[in-house]
């Protein structure tokens, strides 16, 4: 592919709230002629003696939250409400009753300001959440977006157009991270915990399965190595008599499990850019903040003269940031919803914009 590569990041003027709630983290943030003057995140980590997010105490911790959220974002950008010149807020995909906290906030500011509402697709702004560093990526680019429910690799040729080139047949990235390391007794979500131990690890320990890593396609599967995982952990039960010997097995299993999963994913979006001929890689969403897929994609596209792209970790799980950052190329372009705008808890990329 033969394109004109192009610099995406918004050059409008004026000052924009992007609000998220679609899962378990209340965030706002407020972006000021493309440049973020403020993002306050708040994480609901009660979930995590649950084993996992339980929806309907998600959307009333979002209903606590979402006004002190967004008092402290204007106040650490110094703004007032009068500022606002249009309020993006996540509509889709997510949790019904989370995402109908942050979107009905957003329309009652928007119909009380008399300011325009932009809808955003969660999983759209997770790719264009590179574009609150420095250092930017140009369109065309192939992105790998890893989260708690997705696992797609696109060729993002502008704002709202998209390729699907593959994506995952079974669980996400971030599911299996988080379904691991149940197995190995870590909180929900084991994601970061994983990554900590895993350095202490041994990769090699034990070989688990690179799914799907030689087939011609783009698409990933991750349910085999989680069953290879828990085969392996019923042939070898911890002794608790042994558990400094316990420790160790976590850190191995950590290690040989993230590795296989960072090999497969990083093997296929640089097989697929090779493939377009396109120069720039984003890896973005939840497991992008992985220690080991970052400097993996680090390495393998210097070594090929490609560029990689990863926001920093705070941008890489959910956040507001990434919101304002899309709602403000969205109304760069003069796409902008009304009050009629509903919350989807399923939506496909690049199905429309409500
Ligand atoms: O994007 P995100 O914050 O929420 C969703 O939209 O799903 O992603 C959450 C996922 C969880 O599965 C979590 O375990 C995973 O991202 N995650 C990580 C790391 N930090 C978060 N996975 C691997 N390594 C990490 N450092
Ligand atoms: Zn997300």
């Amino acid at each position: 592919m033969n394109t004109l590569t192009q610099t995406l990041s918004p050059l409008g003027e004026g000052v924009i709230l992007g609000i998220e709630s679609s899962c378990d983290e209340t965030s706002a943030a407020v972006l000021r002629n493309g440049e973020l003057a403020s993002v306050v995140v708040s994480s609901q980590f009660f979930h995590e003696r649950f084993g996992g997010v339980v929806p309907e105490l998600a959307s009333r911790a979002h209903v606590r939250a979402i006004l002190p959220i967004v008092r402290e974002a204007l106040t650490q950008a110094g703004t007032g409400l009068d500022a606002l010149e249009a309020i993006a807020v996540t509509y889709a995909p997510g949790l019904m009753g989370s995402l109908l906290v942050g979107l009905n906030f957003a329309k009652g500011l928007s119909l009380g300001l008399g300011v325009p509402l932009i809808g955003v697709h969660h999983i759209e702004a997770h790719i264009f959440s590179a574009l609150l560093e420095q250092d930017k990526p140009q369109v065309p680019f192939v992105a790998l977006v890893v989260s708690g429910g997705h696992t797609m690799l696109l060729l993002v040729k502008d704002v709202g157009s998209y390729q699907l080139l593959g994506e995952t047949l079974d669980d996400a990235a971030g599911e299996a991270f988080d379904k691991v390391g149940k197995m190995l007794g870590l909180a929900y979500p084991a994601g970061p915990e994983i990554d900590r131990l895993a350095k202490s690890g041994n990769p090699h320990f034990v070989e688990f399965p690179r799914g799907m890593l030689n087939e011609a396609n783009y698409n990933f599967s991750f349910s085999g190595i989680k069953t290879s995982v828990l085969h392996w952990l019923k042939k070898n039960p911890p002794s608790s008599e042994r558990a400094e010997g316990w420790g160790v097995v976590q850190s191995d299993i950590a290690a040989s499990f993230q590795r296989a999963v960072v090999d497969v994913l990083v093997t296929k979006t640089v097989r697929a850019a090779e493939e377009y001929e396109i120069a720039d890689i984003v890896c973005a969403g939840g497991v992008s903040a992985n220690s080991e897929l970052r400097e993996r994609f680090r390495t393998e596209c210097a070594r090929r003269g490609m560029h990689f792209f990863v926001p920093r970790p705070l941008f890489s799980t959910d956040n507001a940031a990434m919101i304002a950052m899309l709602g403000a190329l969205k109304l760069e372009r003069g796409i902008v919803n009304d009050l009629s705008i509903t919350a989807r808890p399923r939506m496909a990329l690049g199905s429309g914009t409500d």
